[in-house]
């Protein structure tokens, strides 16, 4: 059955979040001088009226940073290009559809016994991941884990490091039920790239962070893919296997609240679930280790290279934290 439905991205987390309350914050000068220093840097302009409206919504989410970062975690959270958003904005903004279900990747991985070694960086092994991306507001997420994953796989084959076209996964992939900015999945995508005979690059196809026509051209396309790896449904350990031993590796997970404030250390949730019903963000694992006990993941993100740790994160492993493990994919190159 073909019915796996879109993975939502980015804007998903403001599902079930409740609206804040109206009251009106009353903000000291040390705020409101941080609030136009963010501003500055994000390039913001407000009407009078937005402002104080916008300045609202970013105190609060300061004093959440604020007490987060006074409080006992594995992780640390920042201001981003997030914070004057609130949850309640956003989804109006945003929100297209629930959080959906990516249980329907059918696994044809077959794992080894290990042992695995305790670390790997497949940024530190060479020339091998493409420089972190942003998609912008468009729920494009799992073009963009498609994408990393591809770039990675085509470098670690031949050498090549190239940089390929989200806008062709958003424009063309929909007969392998992926929707464009309402969502898809890496899976269905390396299925797409298959079947399609190959992607185009980055240049000839540029991103727009918008629905719009297929421009897909055979004759410009300059990757392509011979097979997929599939990773059996919450076996994390395969997925260690395979980024050990040959490529990183795109999954889904659940975004929570805290999670878009995420700044570094290990992200780890007591809120979050851990089924397949309820990813809504795809990303790409470039590697793992282990601080201070705490074993973890390396992500690739792609809200920007200014988010999180320099465009990256790290989560918790062995506890398919947030669900991580419910559809991990990766896709073998032609080269
Ligand atoms: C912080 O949390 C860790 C892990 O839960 C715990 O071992 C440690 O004692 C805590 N430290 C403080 C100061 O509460
Ligand atoms: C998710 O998909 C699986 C497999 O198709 C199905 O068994 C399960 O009921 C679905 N869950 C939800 C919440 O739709
Ligand atoms: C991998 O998952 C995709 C998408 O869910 C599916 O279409 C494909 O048939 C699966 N591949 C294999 C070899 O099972």
């Amino acid at each position: 059955m073909r019915a796996v439905l879109p993975l939502l991205c980015a804007w998903a987390w403001l599902l079930g979040a409740p609206a804040r309350a109206a009251a009106a914050l009353s903000v000291n000068s040390l705020e409101k001088f941080h609030f136009k220093s963010w501003m500055v840097q994000h390039q913001k302009k407000y009407s009078s009226e937005e402002y104080h409206h916008r300045l609202q919504t970013f105190v609060s989410n300061w004093r959440k940073i604020d007490a987060h970062n006074n409080g006992n975690h594995t992780f640390k959270m920042a201001l981003n290009q997030f914070s004057d958003m609130s949850f309640a904005e956003i989804k109006q903004k945003y929100l297209w559809s629930e959080p959906q279900n990516c249980s329907a990747t059918k696994s044809n991985y077959l794992r080894g016994t290990g042992p695995y070694p305790t670390s790997m960086d497949w940024r530190k092994k060479g020339n091998f991941v493409s420089p972190v991306k942003n998609q912008g507001a468009c729920g494009s997420c799992w073009t963009f884990s498609t994408t990393g994953a591809l770039e990675s796989a085509v470098a670690i084959a031949s050498g090549k490091m190239l940089s390929l076209a989200e806008q062709q996964l958003v424009d063309c992939a929909q007969n392998f039920n992926n929707h464009g900015c309402q969502g898809g999945l890496p899976s269905q995508a390396f299925e797409y790239i298959l079947y399609n005979k190959g992607i185009m690059g980055e240049d000839t196809y540029p991103y727009l962070g918008k629905d719009s026509k297929c421009k897909f051209h055979p004759e410009k396309a300059i990757a392509f893919v011979k097979d997929v790896a599939n990773i059996t449904l919450n076996d994390e350990e395969a997925m260690v296997e395979a980024v050990a031993l040959y490529n990183p590796v795109s999954f889904a997970f659940e975004v929570t609240e805290d999670f878009m404030m995420y700044k570094s250390g290990v992200y780890s949730s007591t809120s979050c679930h851990k089924t397949p019903d309820k990813v809504n963000h795809a990303v790409l694992a470039v590697g793992y280790g282990e601080k201070n006990g705490i074993p973890y993941w390396i992500v690739k993100n792609s809200w920007g290279s200014h988010w999180g740790k320099d465009g990256y994160f790290l989560i918790e492993r062995g506890k398919n934290m947030c669900g991580l493990a419910a559809c991990a994919s990766y896709p073998i190159p032609q080269v």
